[in-house]
């Protein structure tokens, strides 16, 4: 059925900024520095840790400086920020940060709400933002939000978002995070985007950020699978939402995905197990039951365990 499948698949966790950013009431530094280190020990390579971002805009993302500067991760472990303009770049930097992710929208509406910026003064931004990361060789990830559907204007223009791509491409990101913000697409949409990118070389750099506010996520990452996709972000137990997408509910949860991928013999280099505790120590966090199905399995098996050996 499905016969072109990658031996392996990226993962960028995304929980510790787009789960925790969403959050109303303030997570102790300490707690997200657990958290981010627990994901490091899980076999994730890849954590987006926060944002360097307006704390006016995002209170919950004040401590960026403090959680990149204190966070301590095997060296395998590659992190990313964040950052809406070249202030939050500097800060980023400042921090010892490798790698940054620039963000914009494919609809002006969705764009002036999250950043207050027109789509091409936003563009402008992510020039100035890649060239003083090109000079301190800082990797640069670019998001591109709302590609399927918009919460204010509806149905994106697929036209646009193909040249939103090429045009970050061009300004010299090293990967595009393709995001669906309110989960609202079907696998359809997924491959009709992914087919009018027709450069191999981009398709390669190019990841897919699902929130499963429909349960989609997953079916879609299949068929981005289906279409040649290698990197997907998700994000610890499903947190997450953009606060300036009403609407958006949970990313696709980390767990759900490295176990499809790991049922389907597609290597994530996750560790199931801990990924679960990692699970766990979110919802204590967050102090609520997250969304995840794996983990739900997993702790009510685990629960039912434990109640056998306490009666044995
Ligand atoms: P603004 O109000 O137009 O900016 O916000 P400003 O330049 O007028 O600055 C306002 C104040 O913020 C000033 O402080 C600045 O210094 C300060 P004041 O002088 O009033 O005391 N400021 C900053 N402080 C710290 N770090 C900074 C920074 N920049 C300005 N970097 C701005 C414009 C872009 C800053 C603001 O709109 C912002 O920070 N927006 C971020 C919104 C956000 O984080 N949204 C969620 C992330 S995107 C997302 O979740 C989608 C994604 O997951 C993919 C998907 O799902 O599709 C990535
Ligand atoms: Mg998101």
């Amino acid at each position: 059925m499905f016969d072109a499948l990658p031996d392996e698949v990226k993962i960028v966790e995304v929980g510790p900024r787009d789960g925790l950013q969403n959050e109303a009431e303030h997570v102790p530094t300490d707690k997200k520095i657990q958290l981010i280190e627990a994901l490091g020990a899980s076999g994730l390579r890849h954590i987006e840790i926060t944002s360097f971002v307006s704390p006016k805009w995002i209170p919950q993302m004040a401590d960026a400086a403090e959680v990149a500067a204190r966070v301590k991760l095997p060296p395998s472990v590659s992190t990313s920020a964040l950052v809406p303009n070249l202030k939050g770049f500097e800060s980023a930097k400042a921090s010892g940060m490798k790698e940054i992710a620039v963000f914009m929208s494919a609809t002006e509406s969705h764009s002036q709400k999250n950043i207050n910026k027109t789509i091409a003064q936003a563009v402008d931004t992510v020039v100035e933002i890649v060239a003083a990361a090109k000079a301190a060789k800082i990797r640069v990830r670019g998001y591109l939000s709302v590609v399927f559907e918009c919460p204010y204007e509806g149905q994106t223009n697929l036209v646009e978002v193909v040249r939103l791509s090429n045009r970050l491409f061009e300004i010299g990101i090293d990967e595009l995070s393709l995001g669906d913000t309110i989960g609202a697409a079907a696998p359809n949409q997924v491959k009709n985007l992914l087919a009018l990118i027709t450069d191999a070389k981009e398709l390669a750099r190019i990841a897919l950020h699902f929130h499963d506010t429909r349960g989609t996520a997953l079916a879609n990452v299949l068929a981005g699978l289906d279409s040649g996709i290698t990197i997907f972000d998700s994000s610890i137990g499903g947190m997450g939402g953009c606060p300036y997408a009403p609407g958006a509910a949970g990313n696709l949860a980390t767990e759900d995905l490295a176990y499809m991928l790991s049922q389907m013999g597609i290597k994530t280099g996750v560790d199931l197990e801990k990924l679960v505790d990692c699970g766990q120590l979110a919802q204590e966090i967050v102090k609520r039951k997250l969304p995840g199905r794996y983990l739900q399995a997993c702790l009510s098996s685990r629960a039912k365990r434990q109640k056998v050996e306490a009666s044995q």
